[in-house]
């Protein structure tokens, strides 16, 4: 059986940074699973179809070709072919992301492709239902969370390094709203596993918490 490590957790908590580190020092590959749902909300704005009628959704969902592959260890999302990694992370994508991974075929379709992946391989998946529905059987699960208010700092913090604009307040109130829909909806909703180990991000450094989860997966 594959060695997989199943992170989930909230928008900010840091698990992609995590994640990657811990898939390097463990020779694993890296899944960010959040970046298929990117892609499909990216396809569903270039399309201009709307996220709330939900059949359009699941058709479009059903035709759209979004899939993983992986250049110098490196993952790159594909949409129809096209590497759409640069084009994923913005505000807009993130919402649309939201919104259309709330409906259970969307989802359906994705975890079927994110399990096929994990056959193929040892890796470090990343999302919000890996631990409870995607790699249920996965050696490793951790929750990593943080506080709403170290999350949005952390945002603000990146983008101001980035050169834009941004207000924390309104940053706040926006994971507010993510985490909301992302733990209320209907569908997979983003909840700790039973056997997920919860790991507080808000005091500790990056290199505490891939530490912290070492100690974890080894024990
Ligand atoms: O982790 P992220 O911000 O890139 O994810 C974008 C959205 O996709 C997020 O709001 C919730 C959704 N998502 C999900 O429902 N299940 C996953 N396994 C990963 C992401």
């Amino acid at each position: 059986m594959n060695r997989h490590i199943a992170i989930d957790g909230p928008a900010g908590a840091g698990k992609s940074t995590i994640a990657k580190a811990l898939a390097k020092r463990k020779g694993l590959i890296y899944v960010d699973t959040g970046a298929m749902y990117r892609a499909f909300g990216l396809f569903l704005l270039r399309n201009e179809i709307d996220v709330n009628d939900e059949d359009a959704v699941i058709k479009a969902c059903e035709s759209a070709d979004v899939s993983i592959a992986f250049e110098n260890g490196e993952q790159v999302v594909l949409l129809d072919g096209e590497n759409v990694n640069g084009l994923i992370r913005t505000e807009a994508v993130g919402n649309m992301a939201s919104a259309c991974s709330a409906i259970a075929r969307v989802r359906e379709i994705m975890v079927a492709r994110q399990q096929q992946l994990a056959k193929e391989k040892d890796v470090v998946m990343d999302g919000r239902d890996i631990g409870t529905v995607v790699l249920p059987d996965a050696h490793t699960k951790i929750y990593l969370t943080a506080s709403t208010k170290v999350r949005a700092k952390r945002r603000f913090d990146e983008l101001t390094e980035k050169g834009v604009a941004c207000d924390l307040a309104k940053i706040e109130e926006d994971i507010k709203e993510r985490d909301h829909r992302d733990m209320n909806r209907a569908a997979s909703p983003l909840r700790q596993a039973e056997d997920a180990v919860l790991v507080d991000t808000s005091d500790l450094t990056i290199e505490e918490v891939i530490e912290k989860i070492l100690e974890i997966s080894n024990g």
